[in-house]
Order: structure tokens, then sequence, then C-alpha cells
């Protein structure tokens, strides 16, 4: 059925092909990543047979988010390991290929310290790559049902912050499908609440530069028939003066020891809005986005990206992060400022929800305890 705005009221599936699977053709094993940059105009499949393939995808953001980064670094030393490569050295090239979401050394570390423990036993780099595969496998089925209880605990959350539904929620970049094994992490609980009968709209910011919000989360939403509308990062200003907004949900690359949380560039500003109109702001996102050994925000390393993907727009069919080559919006040679990610204190996150629990208020003891709990330390 559809709604005022046209979209269908199913609930397909997010996209046709996944975002990444490991395949094992006669030729040797294979990572398949569903090309981001290529949407919403087509679903492209990327084939990395080795672990520079993946780095270079990473660093296009063809595969990006965090938990999605984290599995992907775990299959991309099981690829090297079972490539006979050097798995050391690939492992080193696949944590550094983007420096804030800290998923990505976590899955790496995850499948080297599997394949490092069975080549000490005396197994061999094939039984290594047995392991470090197997140790992969179990990370994509963990982040999985992480996604599922995360939705459980935020859609909970949600019912007691705001009492009688009908939840209008903005959200910011992508945190579907795309970036998981499962369901996401903030959009997993924003389609909980559509299952529910409780999403009145989705507001979804379309982030900028890369368009993460326009081109990934109104494509996943389009595709599972949520309410929702588009509307340029500087909108959300206007939106939450009207009293649009009901509750903010973003995702998160890294969370500091101290609660402060680094994600795409444009959600401390909404943190800012959010507190201003008195309108929660809630991160979700995996234990395994937790680094205790990152003691505040400003020991977080935000990636800053080049200059021409503020300077330029891709052009319409072509992959939004090339190497320039778009159509300029600037005059040539602008400098531009272009961070990957900004960070949002402690005291502006009503709320952190994990797979494990909800954090509120957002303080170390109660991180701390959160990571005892769940056994990252
Ligand atoms: O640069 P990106 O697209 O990888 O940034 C992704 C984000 O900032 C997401 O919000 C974050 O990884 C959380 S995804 C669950």
């Amino acid at each position: 059925m559809a709604d005022l705005y046209g979209q269908s009221g199913d609930d397909k599936r997010p996209t046709e092909v996944p975002a990444i699977r490991w395949e094992e053709p006669p030729e040797g094993p294979v990572l398949v990543l569903l090309d981001q940059t290529r949407l919403p105009a087509e679903e492209v499949e990327l084939v990395c047979t080795d672990a520079s393939a993946l780095v270079e995808a990473i660093g296009s953001l063809a595969v990006r988010g965090a938990p999605l980064l984290g599995i992907a670094g775990a299959y991309g030393v099981a690829l090297a390991a079972a490539r006979g490569f050097a798995v050391d050295e690939a492992a080193d090239a696949l944590a550094g290929a983007r420096p804030t979401a800290v998923n990505l050394s976590v899955g790496v570390r995850r499948a080297r310290d599997a394949y490092q423990a069975e080549v000490a036993k005396g197994g061999g780099p094939e039984q290594g790559a047995r392991a470090a595969l197997a140790a992969a496998r179990q990370l994509h089925r963990e982040d999985a049902e992480a996604s599922t209880r995360m939705a459980q605990h935020g859609l909970a959350l949600l019912g007691e912050l705001l009492p009688g539904g009908g939840h209008r929620i903005l959200t910011h970049c992508n945190t579907g499908a795309l970036v998981s094994g499962g369901e996401g992490t903030a959009f997993a609980v924003a389609l909980a609440a559509h299952r529910a009968g409780q999403l009145r709209r989705l507001w979804v910011d379309e982030t900028r530069p890369l368009l993460q919000g326009a081109r990934l989360t109104a494509y996943e939403a389009a595709r599972r028939g949520m309410a929702y509308t588009l509307l340029t990062d500087n909108a959300a200003g206007s939106l939450f003066s009207a009293g649009e907004v009901d509750a903010v949900l973003i995702g998160a690359d890294r969370i500091a020891a101290d609660g402060s949380v680094a994600n795409k560039v444009g959600s401390y500003p909404l943190a800012v809005l959010a507190r201003y109109h008195h309108v929660p702001f809630i991160v979700v996102a995996p234990v395994t986005t937790v680094d205790p050994h990152t003691p505040d925000g400003a020991s977080i390393e935000v990636e800053q990206r080049p200059g021409f993907e503020v300077t330029e727009m891709a052009a319409p069919q072509a992959p939004v992060s090339g190497a320039g080559g778009g159509i300029p919006v600037a005059p040539l040679g602008t400098q531009a400022y272009n961070p990957a990610f900004d960070v949002t204190p402690p005291e502006l996150v009503t709320a952190i929800v994990t797979e494990e629990g909800v954090v509120s208020p957002v303080t170390a003891d109660g991180l701390a305890e959160l990571c005892a709990r769940s056994g990252r330390a």
C-alpha cells in the first residue's frame, strides 16, 4: 500500500545482494562486496581477491560503516591467509585503512589472533587460514545477533522516553543493513519502531559530502516501506524549531572510555540542537565500538578526507568518492575542510544503546561496567 509519499508498504530485503559475503569458487576464495559508492543507481558487486583490493575498497567507501568494517577486516585477514599472502602485513594494512572506526582494528585483530593461535599450535598456514575464516564468520554472526538485540533495547527505550508512540526520528549517515551483519544499529531501532507501528516519520539527513543518508539510508528506508523524508543537513535546525523531531538516533564509529562519541561529521551539531530543544539524543552501537583504550574524545583520531569530496559533486551514476573528476562546485584550487567524523561529548548523549543493554546517563563508570560485563577490556 502506498502512503502519501508514494512509498510501498512492503518490508523487502534492504538490498538484492548482501553487503558482504565470502565465496570459494574453483579459482580460489574471494570476498564479494556490494559497492556502496554505486548506490542508489545500481547494485554492483566488487570482488576482492586480495587484501590490497579490500584496503582500496575501504578507502573509497565501497565498504563502510563501523560494524561492517570490522567484519570486512576479519574476512580480509582470512583472505590473505587463504591466498598465501603475508598475514601480518595484510592485517596491518587493513587495520590502518581508516583510523576512526575502532571496529576495523578489532575485527582484524580477532582474525589475526585466531590465525596466529592456530599456527602456534603447529597447525600450519592452511589450518591458520581456516581458523581466521571461522573467526570472521563468528564475528559476522555475532554482529547480526547484536543488531537484533540493539533493536529490542532501543525500541524499549523509545517507549520509555516517548510514551504514546508515533515517533518522529531524525537520523544521520547510514546505519542499516548496509553496515552490519544484521539490520544495523540506529536504523535497526527505527525499523523496529516501524514494524511495531510506532514510526510516524524517519527524517533522513542527506549527510554531506558523500551523501550516505540520501544515497543509502533513503534507499534502505524506501525498500523497507518506511515513512521517510530526506532533508539537507542544514535544514535540521528548522525541523527542531518546528517541533517535528521527537528523538535523534545515530550510530558510532568509536566510543571513548569517557563516553565521547565519534560519528559521521554533522552528528555533534545535531546533539547541540537536540539539547537546546530538549529532545533525546540516542547513540546505538555494538559493544565492539566502545574502546576502553581511548580515554576521551580528544584522543580519537578523526579521519580527514580529500578536499575534492567537498569541492566537487560526483557526476550522476558515477562513484561518489572517486579520485576527483566530478562537477566542480567551488573555484579551482579551493581548499576544503573535510573531516569524516566529529565527536560529541558524553554530556550531550542521552543514552548509549548496545546489545548488552542501555547506558544512561552516559558515564565512564557505566561504560566500564558494560565493557566488563561483555568481556571487552
Ligand atoms: O564514513 P562512513 O560512511 O563509514 O561513516 C559511517 C558512520 O559514521 C556511521 O554512522 C557509523 O559507522 C555507525 S554505522 C552503524
